[in-house]
């Protein structure tokens, strides 16, 4: 079973245009972080979740919490990274490197309770973990370094979108969080540029996550348009 859930939800949704962070925007008679952290306590009641806030955020309210949750607010970072990261060494001292730890978006609140028990049930018993995903079905173009031009076209065969939740093992994951923090120190870049999810760092510690076929209506809220996407996916699944 899930244990922890870390929320990586201290970004500003620069891409939104608006000047209240996507997570506060309304979404479903609620807020896109309510949304989010329901989704998550119905699917895993037991679980701790540790909701990463900038320590600036003016918006959040405990009112937005769903009744029974067991939470933490946790202090994110300058990077989605680093919020993770802080949820991670919060853990230190209460996860057992065998408990599973997901990590999920706040701005995926469309993800349905019964794919993330899903989820769960198809890494059960996995020594290092993997995340939902989905294979892509446009056309891949690569363009020249830095240009609008196209240089190939990729082969889609065998390649996926990664979402989230990704699912990992705490003691994995902490060692491979770290260890992009080293490589981004050694070489000079950021923690950004080093990694941009939970399983690129666990594939540099030469590990192999699991793949678990998502659903296309995860959609993670970016630009403003995402907004009435996300009001009509929602819909659909009360149906
Ligand atoms: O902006 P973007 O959608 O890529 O952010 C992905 C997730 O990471 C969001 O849930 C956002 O709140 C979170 N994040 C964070 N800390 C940051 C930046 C983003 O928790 N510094």
């Amino acid at each position: 079973t899930v244990r922890w859930v870390i929320v990586p939800a201290a970004g500003v949704g620069r891409r939104m245009g608006s000047d209240v962070p996507k997570q506060y925007l309304p979404l479903a008679g609620r807020c896109v972080l309510s949304t989010t952290l329901a989704r998550l306590h119905e699917a895993w009641p037991q679980a701790q979740q540790l909701v990463c806030l900038s320590s600036q955020d003016a918006y959040f309210d405990s009112g937005m919490l769903p009744d029974g949750i067991n939470w933490l607010r946790i202090d994110g970072g300058a990077e989605r990274a680093d919020s993770v990261w802080a949820g991670l060494v919060a853990l230190e001292g209460h996860a057992n490197p065998q408990d599973w730890v997901a990590v999920h978006d706040v701005a995926r609140p469309c993800v349905r309770p019964q794919e993330l028990q899903a989820m769960a049930a198809a890494l059960q018993g996995d020594p290092v973990g993997g995340l939902l995903a989905v294979p892509a079905s446009d056309t891949m173009k690569r363009a020249c370094a830095g240009q609008n031009q196209v240089a190939h076209t990729e082969s889609r065969v065998d390649l996926w979108h990664a979402l989230t939740p990704q699912l990992f093992r705490y003691g994995v994951l902490r060692q491979a969080m770290h260890g992009a923090y080293q490589r981004a120190e050694v070489q000079g870049r950021s923690i950004a540029e080093t990694i941009t999810d939970e399983a690129s760092a666990v594939e540099a510690l030469g590990l192999s996550p699991r793949l678990v076929v998502g659903r296309r209506d995860n959609l993670k809220i970016t630009h403003p348009e995402d907004l009435a996407l996300a009001e009509q996916i929602i819909a659909a699944q009360q149906d």
